[in-house]
């Protein structure tokens, strides 16, 4: 069963009109949401990214928090597993022409929940490679946007060369990944980039910094230059769908000798911690 446009149906008779600006344009938002246990987890955090994603870009939210709670909770029940990866998206709607500006339309909702494939600590704790690649986009990476065309490249090189991710850099700053957020630890300090137009600031992410400073690692929103990736302790990325996963080797370089770093695993039991108890 999905969600759209204000009912459930099964998705093979889930269709929309070729006129959807989401389809045509990429004129859309979107978030995705991790259940673990049947329970969302940050569902509140997501829903205002949601709102700051729609209100960046004009869209009208079509619902209120409560309304959203609902039909999340509703879509989730349908599932047969405890574990869920909640995909919704918004698109601006449909207009009867192909023209690049809008008119007041009612926009499109989409849901659907995917089974989530949660990795275990024993195959996260191997560590992962990545690739750097040079970020050529926009500079509202702050809006969850449905265009996704350079971040679909950079994953399919990423998959090319059989890497986790692609660490992505403009003006020889580290940025973020292709669908996640990236922490170098050096001497002790976590580095992020700052929040802003040039990362999606991920809701994983807020809970790494949480989670370092309460076990007392020094955080620091400051970004890094490319050569620091090569030359520092730990690299780590996050996501909600991947949790927080330690990358152990960078361009064929291997950090720390391929060995994931001790301060990702505080961490990263913390951040376990948090699951356990939406598991029980
Ligand atoms: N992507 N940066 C980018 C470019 C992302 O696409 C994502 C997540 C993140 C991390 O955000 P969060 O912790 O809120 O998931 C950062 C999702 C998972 C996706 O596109 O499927």
């Amino acid at each position: 069963m999905v969600f759209l446009n204000g009912i459930f149906v099964d998705k093979d008779k889930a269709f929309v009109s070729v006129m959807d600006r989401g389809f045509l344009f990429g004129d859309g938002v979107y978030e995705v949401i991790p259940v673990y246990n049947r329970k969302l987890l940050k569902p509140i955090e997501h829903l205002n990214r949601l709102q700051k994603s729609l209100d960046s870009v004009s869209i009208k939210n079509p619902y209120n928090e409560s309304e959203w709670l609902d039909i999340l909770i509703k879509l989730m029940s349908y599932s047969v597993s405890d574990d869920q990866s909640i995909y919704l998206q918004i698109t601006r709607g449909s207009d009867t022409k192909r023209v690049h500006t809008y008119k007041d339309l009612k926009p499109s909702i989409y849901i659907e929940s995917n089974i989530l494939k949660t990795r275990t600590k024993k195959e996260v704790s191997k560590g992962y490679s990545a690739i750097t690649m040079k970020d050529i986009r926009w500079d509202r990476c702050n809006i969850k946007s449905t265009s996704l065309l350079a971040n679909i490249l950079y994953s399919q090189e990423a998959k090319k060369a059989n890497a986790e991710e692609a660490i992505l850099h403009k003006n020889n700053v580290i940025t973020e990944g292709s669908t996640s957020n990236v922490f170098l630890i050096k001497n002790g300090v976590l580095f992020t980039h700052p929040a802003g137009s040039k990362i999606l600031s991920g809701i994983t992410r807020e809970m790494v910094l949480e989670s370092a400073k309460s076990i007392n690692i020094i955080v620091k929103e400051e970004a890094c230059n490319l050569d620091d990736i090569y030359d520092c302790d730990e690299v780590w990325i996050s996501s909600s769908t991947r949790g927080i996963i330690p990358i152990t080797k960078i361009d064929d370089k291997l950090l720390n000798n391929g060995v994931v770093g001790k301060l990702w695993k505080g961490v990263y039991e913390d951040y376990l911690q948090y699951i356990k108890l939406l598991k029980s």
